[in-house]
């Protein structure tokens, strides 16, 4: 083989090489979403897709706001929009690790009345005994290994999937960069239960055994912080006013489903799952973290998925849960209208 032919070959690999290589200084993230037709799930997938502070390299789907089947579904459809059909989606846990429909009827008649219940008030999935081994987990655990403290983990939905991972594999807390994950509260009322966020009601045992991983960071976006994080008409017409397929497709849900911006001036939402790309964007709009042991009521009753402060008896190797209070909202939603809205 001639010596031109070589360094034809040679540049070939080089580019390859530059290709598959995550941006420089880019966060190396898997995305773990509960993902609807769209909602905030589906502004985080768009945001973090197309910002350069993050490299996307892997989405896992877990049941929460619709059943996996469903969220694989509409994920696919919403990465394409954003021209990232590329990025390798895997499905994951369908059921929660404990969590049954009877379960959420009993808590309905004995405890309701309930706010939102997500996938349990859909038609039921084909899946609907828990498995243990699935491809998101077992490609969670993958890439982890391959790369150990490169790998940040943005859990959107309930922890299914990050749970079943550390079970399988408890070594990995150690090799998880971080996890950076809206779910739970503390100071304000519960948004599925009087008591618990729906991420953490959803699958309360995931959610008790990641806070008490050993994860080495762990950041928390909770209702406390993501009250305060309210969508209102005009922010919603800024982003509508703007013309694309993403756009498009959020002004139909967020317009037409839910809140209903366009049958309600009234309506607002918060940006919840949202909050978690605008830190790993601009960390500098968010401040006063609290460090705190933390764990999730898993008895069943009333409290089932409320957080709860784990103090002293913190598992043994626990870490602490850095959870956010503050934000600058104005930064935080130029962030989302411009990534939404961005004409690509
Ligand atoms: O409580 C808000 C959470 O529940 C968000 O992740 C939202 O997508 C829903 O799953
Ligand atoms: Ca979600």
């Amino acid at each position: 083989m001639g010596g031109r032919r070589i360094r034809e070959l040679v540049n070939l690999l080089h580019v390859a090489v530059l290709l598959a290589a995550p941006m420089a200084g880019a966060e190396r993230v898997i995305i773990d979403t509960d993902c609807g037709y769209f909602g905030d799930d589906g502004s985080t997938l768009v945001m973090l897709l197309r910002t350069e502070a993050v490299q996307v390299e892997a989405i896992t789907i877990v049941s929460g706001n619709v059943w996996a089947d469903n969220a694989l579904r509409y994920t696919k459809e919403i990465t394409r929009l954003a021209g990232h059909g590329e990025i390798p989606i895997y499905l994951g846990a369908e059921q929660p690790l404990r969590h049954t429909l009877p379960m959420a009827e009993q808590e309905k008649r004995r405890w309701g009345p309930m706010e939102f219940r997500g996938a349990f008030d859909e038609p039921r999935p084909a899946v609907t005994e828990p498995l243990r081994r699935v491809a998101a987990v077992s490609e969670i655990i993958r890439r982890v290994e391959r790369d150990p403290g490169q790998i940040t983990i943005a859990g959107l939905g309930p922890l299914t999937n990050v749970a079943l991972a550390l079970e399988e594999r408890p070594d990995i807390a150690g090799k998880i960069r971080r996890l950076v994950f809206m779910g739970g509260q503390l100071r304000v009322k519960g948004n599925s239960t009087r008591e618990a966020e729906f991420n953490f009601w959803f699958d309360p045992e995931a959610a008790s055994a990641v806070l008490r991983s050993a994860i080495g960071e762990k950041v928390m976006f909770g209702l406390d912080i993501c009250n305060r994080a309210m969508l209102d008409k005009k922010g919603f017409d800024e982003i509508v006013k703007v013309e694309t397929p993403v756009t498009e497709r959020f002004r139909e849900d967020f317009g037409v489903r839910y809140p209903g911006f366009l049958k309600n001036a009234k309506a607002e939402v918060s940006l919840w799952d949202a909050l978690v790309a605008a830190w790993m964007i601009q960390p500098r709009l968010f401040t006063r973290p609290e460090e705190l042991y933390l764990d999730v009521e898993t008895d069943f009753g009333p409290m089932y998925g409320k957080v709860k402060l784990a103090g002293a008896d913190a598992e043994p190797g626990a870490t602490r849960v850095s959870m956010m209070n503050n934000l600058n909202y104005a930064g935080v939603y130029a962030l989302f209208r411009d990534l939404l809205r961005e004409k690509r």
